[in-house]
């Protein structure tokens, strides 16, 4: 795609999300609320598509690896001993002109020199040269001078029961990773897993983002898919480079290409508090290089924590040796809606006569749609009404018999549909059927007893 086209590719996406359902804006009938989107129809699709896939190859096809589906409320002591309630906030700072609230480190121009890392309430130091307010863009010695940044804690506070008092606050959960140790006992005891091995989930995860944004990839409720990979101490950094090439062999499962996306080494004052190696996985996205994907060694520091706060042994027992320590943990992470995004961004491409949606066949919302070739027909509407239903057993199918073919390829094309099949008058005769190429446009006959097999060796399975 040339650069021109390139700049309003969001815009591009957002619209096609909206109009062939893939995404909506959330609450819409109600003037929308901020930065929540909902999944239509076919981006339900395509995100149930990306998860079954993670599933499949992280969890279900390897030994070594086992799932979870966890409560998204957890005892707010789990957030205490993961450190969250104390650390896991962003710097926030109010406009003087406008009231809007920012994230401190998000504005151009203004520098944080000085950031109080554990403590609540301090006046953070910063420096402004030729900053701005980013909403009604008052000049940052008039908008932010003296102003303090508070620490604002980025989890969703509630109430269990029907008493809003402190006793009963609990909170959303903001990863969906500390599941994984609080039940690393009750796994260990139930699949008796030898190290290495791995607790999988995905999940919803809430944050409160102070300024979420772009579409689907900054919002405050979103869903991971993460694996906690407990291992050895001393084997951190081989499973750190073995985790590092997963990721990446993923990354082009999804069909994107690797020439965007670089590995960024986060520093030691920026990591999460529990981080001693974190690497982001960024993708040049039309608003700029940001996080696509995380890998983080996050040691023991969880274990021990969770231990050390609920007063059970969360140490792992070597059989051989009778040696009992607190496993170490390579933590990979992946956002699902950043995936669904970066899947569709890209997939689109602009042709001289058409959109298409070059989609990875996995991926794909429908596989194949069907089509008689004229509506009015009978002959022909009943025989692809039974390939329609009969292929429905096992695929994803479309039906479509509105307008001229020309119509129904254009639009199959621009939600990623990989296989057009048209019955016509030859198929009567012949049991065969037009099988049309999303990609190559190249049209070949298939026998119609033969297409689901057809299809399926089409689709890798
Ligand atoms: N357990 C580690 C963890 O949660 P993270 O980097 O904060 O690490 C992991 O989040 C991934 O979740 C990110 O790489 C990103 O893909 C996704 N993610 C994080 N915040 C998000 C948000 N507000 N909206 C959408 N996706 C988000």
């Amino acid at each position: 795609m040339d650069k021109k086209n390139n700049e309003n590719l969001m815009e591009k996406i957002v619209s096609l999300a909206k109009r062939r359902g893939f995404v909506y804006p959330g609450s819409e009938i109600y003037g929308g609320l901020a930065n929540s989107w909902d999944y239509g129809p076919l981006g339900v699709e395509l995100k149930n598509n990306i998860k079954q896939l993670w599933w499949k190859r992280f969890v279900q096809s390897r030994d070594d690896i086992v799932g979870i589906d966890a409560a998204l409320i957890m005892n707010p002591k789990v957030w205490e001993a993961s450190g969250h309630l104390a650390t896991f906030s962003d710097p926030l700072i109010e406009c003087k002109a406008c009231h809007y609230r920012f994230r401190a480190d998000q504005i151009k121009g203004l520098v944080i020199t000085q950031l109080p890392k554990d403590e609540y309430n301090q006046t953070h130091s910063f420096s402004l040269t030729n900053s701005f307010c980013p909403n009604c863009k008052t000049p940052g010695d008039k908008a932010f001078l003296d102003s303090k940044i508070s620490k604002f804690n980025l989890m969703f506070k509630t109430f269990i029961g029907p008493a809003e008092e402190q006793a009963n606050v609990a909170y959303f959960r903001p990863e969906t990773a500390q599941a994984m140790f609080v039940d690393f006992k009750n796994v260990l005891d139930t699949t008796r897993k030898k190290l290495p091995f791995g607790i999988a989930q995905i999940g919803k995860a809430f944050r409160n983002e102070i300024t979420p944004g772009n579409f689907i990839f900054r919002t405050r409720e979103f869903e991971q898919m993460e694996i906690e990979y407990f291992i050895r101490e001393e084997e951190w950094e081989k499973w750190f480079k073995y985790w590092q090439k997963e990721m990446i062999d993923w990354i082009k499962e999804l069909g994107v290409d690797t020439k965007k996306i670089h590995e960024a080494e986060i520093p030691d004052n920026e990591r999460a508090h529990y981080s001693k190696r974190t690497i982001d996985f960024e993708y040049e996205f039309p608003f700029g290089k940001k996080e696509l994907y995380g890998l983080a060694y996050r040691t023991d520091f969880d274990l021990k924590n969770h231990e050390k706060s609920s007063g059970q042994n969360l140490k792992y027992k070597d059989a051989e040796t009778n040696e009992e320590f607190w496993p170490h943990v390579i933590e990979p992470t992946w956002g699902v809606d950043r995936s669904v995004l970066v899947a569709l961004l890209e997939a689109y491409r602009e042709e001289k006569d058409r959109v298409v949606l070059k989609l990875p066949l996995k991926l794909a919302p429908y596989k194949a749609a069907v089509f008689p070739l004229l509506a009015n027909k009978p002959e022909l509407v009943k025989l692809a009404r039974k390939i329609y239903d009969d292929l429905r057993k096992d695929f994803m199918v479309a039906w479509d018999d509105r307008g001229n073919i020309g119509k129904r390829y254009y639009s199959q094309d621009e939600i990623g549909t990989p296989f057009c099949i048209t019955v016509d008058f030859d198929s009567l005769e012949k049991d065969d059927v037009t099988v049309r190429d999303r990609d190559t446009m190249k049209q070949e006959r298939v026998k119609i007893s033969g297409l689901a097999n057809w299809l399926n060796k089409k689709l890798g399975k």
